[in-house]
Parts: C-alpha cells; structure tokens; sequence
C-alpha cells in the first residue's frame, strides 16, 4: 500500500505530574531517569529509529527543564573536551537535536490528552504523524514505533499500539473492540476509554499511535469524553465510524508504565540489569535484599 511517510511526531508532556510529587514540583516527569538517562531520551531515541525527522513538545508552565535538556551546553562540552572525556563527550551528544527540528507548543489548560494533540494541529499540517507518550517506556529488540511504522506502511490508516492486560485492569486504558484479529494486527470496531465494567476485549491501547490528519479534525470539536477531558481515543474512534480505518498493533516488547511509581521502578531494575556496566553489582544487591527481605517474613 502506498503510505505518506510518517515524519512527524507529537510527544504531549504537559500533564501534571501528580503521581511523582513532590519530586514533579520541580521537575518534569519525563525529565526524571532510568539508571542516567531521562525518559524523554528513550522516547526521542525510539522515534529516531522509526524514521521522524521533526520532534513537536506540547508543554506546559514548569517545563523548561525540558528544554534545556535539547540545548548544547558549550561550557560543558569545552570542560569534557578539556579534560579528554570523549565518551561522555560523545552521550552528550546524542541530546542535541538538529536545528530547527524541534518545536514546543503550549497546552495553556491541561484538558486532556486528546487538547494536547490539538494544540500541536498547526505544526501538524495535513499529514500522518506519530504520537508519543514518554511515560511508556519499552524495551523491545526493534523499537517499538518503528515497528508501527513498518505495519502502517502495509495497512495505512490510524494505527495503535495495543498490549493484552488482565481484566481487573482494563478499566484503567483505552480498550479496543475487535472486529477482525489478523494476528500481530486488529481490525478496530470500537474504542472503549477506561471502561468501568464489561471491557470489550483485554487488547488496551498504551502511548504510541500513528494518527491521520483526520482525527485533528475530530478534536477541533472539542468535545469532552471520560473524567471531562478531552479526548484522543474518542476522536480516534470517529475515524472507526467515517473511515473504518483503525487497527490495533500488538507490538513485540516490554512495556513498563513510568507514570506510576511501581512501573518506574520495575523499569529501573530491568534498565540496570540490561547495562553490561552495572548488571553485576547490581543483581548481587537485589540477591541479598530479597534474601534478607526473606529472612524477615
Ligand atoms: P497522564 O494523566 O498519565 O499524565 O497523561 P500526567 O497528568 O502528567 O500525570 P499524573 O496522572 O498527574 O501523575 C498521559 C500523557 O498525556 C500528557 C501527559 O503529559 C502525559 O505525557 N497530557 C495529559 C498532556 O500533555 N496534557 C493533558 O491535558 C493531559
């Protein structure tokens, strides 16, 4: 199928971060680190892979530290340099973003996911682009939006990345109603946001989507879904009713939920087990302390 390359990609950072206070007081959520490295880096570093060549923030107040992040920092650089640091010259590096293929917007109001998407319409323009949430990290051997991509380039369309979870949990994600299973991909019917009972299925969409246009139509309605905000599931699940083009991709991967306190740190464990430099140490700690955590029951 003959696909507009997906070049674009939206990460919506400008929610509170309440569930990290105090620490977000502070500092951005996606600024906060796995082993050394922020969770926006992860983010940045998969849509790199899958090919985006233009990186579009949707901030808030408080988010400078962000910003910052992306800078050079000539003084740093000069004192690594000075001091023969190359290798961590070298991770410097891989922060700094090309000139002008970065772009902030401002969601004044925190309205929901789907206002945050909107916000960046202008930047957007008329083609397909990619949305990412850095608080779903996942480790997988091909990164996960570039395996999107390739599945986009087969099917077109509104393309979701989607994860069986328990039942007990389907309340707490967007859940896809399946009309044709085709194995790693879904053929959406219906779109569910946080269903409080009766899920349609346990396929619950996390923070990847590749988008149409089409939907930034939806959310210039603006009009408000579940817990009063708006948002982007239900303008996805239009695009169902018009075009029936929405599939649900189970990718290959681990994804951890660093939004929440217990994800992030089963994320840490699995990041520093994953690092040649720290698996040893690391793992003979977490022997002891589940030994000792043993011996105390
Ligand atoms: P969350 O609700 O999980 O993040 O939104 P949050 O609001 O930052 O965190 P808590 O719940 O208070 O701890 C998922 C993603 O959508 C973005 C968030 O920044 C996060 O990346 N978002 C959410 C916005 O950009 N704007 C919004 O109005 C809502």
């Amino acid at each position: 199928m003959s696909t507009k390359k997906v070049t674009k990609a939206v990460f919506p950072v400008a929610g509170m971060g309440t569930r990290f206070l105090p620490a977000t007081k502070s500092v951005p959520k996606e600024i906060l680190s796995l082993v050394d490295r922020p969770l926006i880096q992860y983010a940045i570093d998969e849509a790199r892979a899958a090919g985006i060549e233009e990186f579009i923030f949707v901030t808030s107040r408080g988010k400078s530290a962000l910003e910052d992040y992306f800078d050079v920092s000539p003084t740093l650089e000069a004192s690594l340099k000075a001091s023969g640091k190359d290798e961590l010259l070298q991770i410097l590096g891989t922060t700094n973003m090309d000139d002008g293929r970065i772009a902030y917007v401002r969601q004044h109001r925190a309205l929901g996911l789907g206002h945050a998407v909107w916000c960046a319409r202008r930047l957007i323009g008329d083609e397909p682009f990619a949305v990412m949430l850095p608080d779903d990290v996942i480790a997988a051997d091909k990164p996960c939006l570039q395996q999107m991509v390739e599945a986009y380039e087969e099917t077109g369309g509104n393309v979701v990345a989607a994860m069986e979870v328990p039942t007990e949990r389907t309340k707490s994600y967007g859940i896809l109603d399946v009309a044709e299973d085709m194995g790693d991909m879904v053929r959406v019917k219906a779109m569910v946001e946080k269903p409080k009972s009766n899920p349609p299925s346990n396929l619950a969409v996390i923070g990847r989507y590749i988008l149409t246009p089409e939907v930034l139509n939806t959310l210039d309605r603006q009009e408000t879904g579940a817990g009063g905000e708006i948002q982007l599931t239900d303008a996805i699940a239009r695009e169902i009713e018009t075009s029936n083009n929405v599939y649900g991709f189970r990718f290959k991967g681990q994804r951890y939920d660093c939004g929440s306190k217990a994800g992030f740190l089963q994320a840490t464990v699995a990041f520093g087990l994953a690092r040649d430099d720290l698996r040893d140490e690391f793992s003979h700690f977490l022997t002891d302390v589940v030994a000792a955590q043993k011996l105390a029951q």
